[in-house]
């Protein structure tokens, strides 16, 4: 993935970030998703009083990418309101893991670092369709 492509999907998610609805945590997360069409998909993490029922920012994203057409995904970018990165929680990994085999995902927050990782480097051994066909059937 060519620099300023990583730079603009790390924007994207930035500016996602501020559209986050976290009273609660007061911990923004904003995610952009690289579609393999080229189109990009953002989210925020929304949440809610039944705080079980929050949504993170990488779900967002994947659900309204889905709900736009796009299936398959070609990076992700994550970015905190804090200082320190933060990778994708293990709910979002699984989801991500759905469309997408592997990808480069970069995570960012307010300082300078940026780290990155891959999707199958941090969740190699998803739940997958395939585990289904092996099921017993009454
Ligand atoms: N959060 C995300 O949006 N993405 C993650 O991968 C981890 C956590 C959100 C959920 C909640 O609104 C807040 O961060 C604190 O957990």
């Amino acid at each position: 993935m060519p620099s300023a492509r990583a730079s603009e999907l790390i924007e994207v998610a930035r500016d996602a970030s501020r559209r986050a609805y976290a009273p609660y945590s007061g911990f923004r997360v904003g995610a952009a998703l690289l579609g393999e069409r080229g189109t990009i998909h953002a989210g925020c993490n929304v949440e809610n009083a039944s705080y079980g029922l929050t949504v993170c920012a990488e779900r967002v994203a994947v659900l309204c990418a889905v709900a736009g057409g796009e299936r398959r995904f070609a990076a992700l970018a994550v970015y905190v309101e804090a200082e320190t990165p933060a990778p994708p929680c293990g709910a979002c990994l699984q989801v991500l893991r759905e469309f997408a085999d592997d990808m480069p995902i970069y995570l960012a927050g307010c300082g300078d670092t940026r780290i990155d990782v891959t999707l199958a480097g941090l969740y190699p051994m998803p739940f997958a369709p395939a585990a289904l066909d092996q099921r017993k059937r009454d």
